[in-house]
């Protein structure tokens, strides 16, 4: 404490006026943050928060006293005695200069777009009152680039900010999308123009998530939901991944991390789905598998380390960049993976539903889920286990269609059988979940004995590499943790080197885990990942059961049709493998 406060008593302060007002921001602040202090929000659209500074769009220019040019405040540091001014004449004229050259080059087609009411660039035209464009048009009319089951791409409404390609090269490692061409010509693109899924691309959606108007998106398949709600003679039923509840209640105006898992139960039975089931019921049953999986290697001898395969996104990333590597990868399959096959085998039983009038639909955090969902060894006869992957901006989308006053609905509980989970398939949206669920159950189940404190703080938080050694008695285990692909590729190399210490690894390919996932909704951030973290540590603190062996349904699910973990039944559908992909194109 005291420490802290000779720290902050160091700091060296800065005095300036913004508009005039005083202002005292520690040294080292940019104009930007320093008017955020006074309530201003100067506009922007290449800067973005969690991504170092680019200065591209120069839209947050700003007049400051004594400099003949105006400044751009997002990459200007404030000095001692400066005088900044956010709003003259010519400021204004500036910012609606740069705007009105954006529209110029930029496909207006906004009630057809996927950003819709959601748009930066929307956003600050209606801010300048900006009602029609004034320059005429040079946007090339190119369609839209639909080639894969993910991600979509519309390059006439790039205003080639710069956020995707800093995404994708700074917190993925990847560098899939770069500029192409210079001055007038520049445009945001992938290796020789190939669709994304030929390049280094994994499909992650952290693009997406970053870029400020619809110029990159995921695949929409809210109306094949919706065409399937008003079926008679499906019985269509919905499972919701763990981060979801914690994320979308953001686009209600409800607090970041608010935990809402009642409402959105609700919301999905008032959009007509005839079961809402619960991904946290699949995230108990993937530790089942895995965890045996691992205790086998142990015991039996196998590769390691021993690394998980929940996230596509990660599983993508080892099969074009370590695809010789693949026997370290669980063949456990993800939480959404296994509940599917499930859906479509036991539950047609267990309702008296013929399997082929079940439609599954999986609301996710995550963009690469629907490739996962469409890969050929999921699912069996011809039939896909999850047939309709939606984003948390999916049906985000879809309870606005239907006009729920979201933040107003009753709570409800999830249906039975598939909808009960344990603390510990709760945290699995989290970065160290996935691993310290499986610590809970290989605890057990290694040892013979109870554990007594089912907290493992070490494996949680936002580092980006973090690792543990877990006494089990007989031998430790060590184990590591990355989330980003960045990360990943520092483990890997390890791996590839034969000089990884670990037994086990988890890897999740979107910061922080899925609580940060290119599915969330537009506006996520570094803070906003932190919060919703600790929304889903609190979800497991308070729930009574919260370890995966002890969930009553999962037991039943073992005693009634799976047998054992690792069972012929359960390798059967409840395991995969995955292959080398040879690249195409790389920068
Ligand atoms: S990207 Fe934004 S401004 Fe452009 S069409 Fe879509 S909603 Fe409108
Ligand atoms: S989806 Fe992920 S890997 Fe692909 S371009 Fe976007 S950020 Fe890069
Ligand atoms: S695709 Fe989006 S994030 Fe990338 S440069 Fe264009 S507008 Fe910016
Ligand atoms: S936001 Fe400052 S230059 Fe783009």
């Amino acid at each position: 404490m005291s420490e802290n406060v000779n720290q902050a008593e160091k700091q060296e302060m800065v005095h300036l006026t913004i508009n005039n007002i005083p202002i005292e921001v520690p040294k080292g602040t940019k104009i930007m943050q320093a008017a955020r202090e006074i309530g201003i929000d100067i506009p922007h659209l290449c800067y973005h928060e969690d991504q170092r500074i680019k200065a591209h769009c120069r839209l947050c220019s700003v007049e400051v006293t004594g400099r003949r040019r105006l400044l751009a405040a997002c990459s200007t540091e404030v000095w001692e005695g400066m005088e900044v001014h956010t709003d003259t004449p010519i400021v204004r004229d500036t910012q609606v200069a740069i705007l009105q050259l954006m529209l110029a080059n930029h496909h207006k087609d906004c009630l057809s777009c996927p950003r819709n009411q959601n748009c930066d660039l929307q956003r600050l035209c209606s801010r300048f009152n900006i009602m029609e464009s004034h320059l005429p048009s040079v946007v090339k009319e190119e369609p839209r680039i639909v080639t894969n089951p993910a991600i979509v791409r519309d390059p006439s409404k790039c205003i080639r900010c710069g956020r995707c390609i800093r995404a994708c090269k700074d917190v993925q490692g990847i560098a899939a999308l770069t500029y192409a061409h210079r001055s007038s010509d520049i445009t945001v693109t992938t290796a020789y123009d190939k669709p994304m899924e030929r390049t280094d691309c994994v499909l992650c959606g952290q693009c997406s998530l970053v870029c400020p108007t619809g110029a990159i998106v995921e695949k929409d398949d809210t109306d094949a939901v919706l065409d399937a709600l008003q079926d008679p003679k499906k019985h269509v039923i919905v499972q919701v991944a763990p981060s979801v509840r914690v994320a979308l209640g953001d686009a209600f105006g409800m607090e970041p991390g608010e935990i809402v898992t009642g409402q959105m139960v609700t919301a999905l039975k008032l959009l007509g789905f005839d079961k809402v089931f619960d991904t946290n019921f699949g995230a108990d049953l993937t530790i089942m598998e895995e965890a045996s999986e691992f205790l086998h290697r142990l015991e039996h001898g196998g590769t390691f380390p021993m690394i998980t395969s929940c996230s596509p996104g990660w599983v993508n990333f080892l099969e074009k960049n370590f695809g010789d590597f693949t026997a370290h990868l669980s063949s456990a399959k993800s939480p959404m993976s296994m509940f599917g096959a499930i859906a479509k085998t036991y539950y047609p039983e267990k309702a008296g539903i013929p399997v082929e009038d079940i439609v599954t639909v999986s609301i996710m955090p995550c963009t690469a889920k629907k490739f996962e969902a469409a890969r050929p060894e999921m699912g069996r006869e011809g039939r896909q286990d999850v047939d309709i992957v939606l984003t948390t901006r999916e049906l985000i989308k879809l309870i606005k269609y239907v006009g729920l006053t979201f933040q107003n609905l009753p709570e409800s509980d999830f249906d039975s059988p598939l909808g009960y989970g344990t603390g510990a398939g709760a945290i699995f949206g989290a970065s160290g979940g996935v691993m310290e669920a499986a610590l809970r159950t290989v605890y057990e189940k290694y040892t013979g004995k109870t554990l007594e404190r089912l907290d493992f703080q070490s494996v949680r938080g936002f580092e980006g590499i973090k690792e543990a050694e877990v006494d089990l008695g007989s031998r430790k285990a060590k184990v590591a943790i990355a989330h980003t692909l960045k990360n990943a590729r520092i483990l890997m190399e390890q791996v590839q080197r034969n000089e990884s210490p670990y037994d086990f690894i988890e890897i999740m390919a979107c910061p922080g885990g899925c609580i940060g996932g290119g599915g969330q909704p537009i506006g996520t951030t570094n803070a906003i990942r932190k919060k919703r973290m600790a929304a889903l540590y609190e979800i497991d603190r308070n729930l009574p059961i919260r370890k995966s062996h002890e969930n009553p349904d999962i037991i039943t699910l073992y005693k009634e049709f799976l047998g054992e973990p690792l069972s012929e039944k359960a390798h059967e559908l409840l395991h995969t493998h995955y292959h080398k992909v040879e690249k195409e194109y790389t920068f």
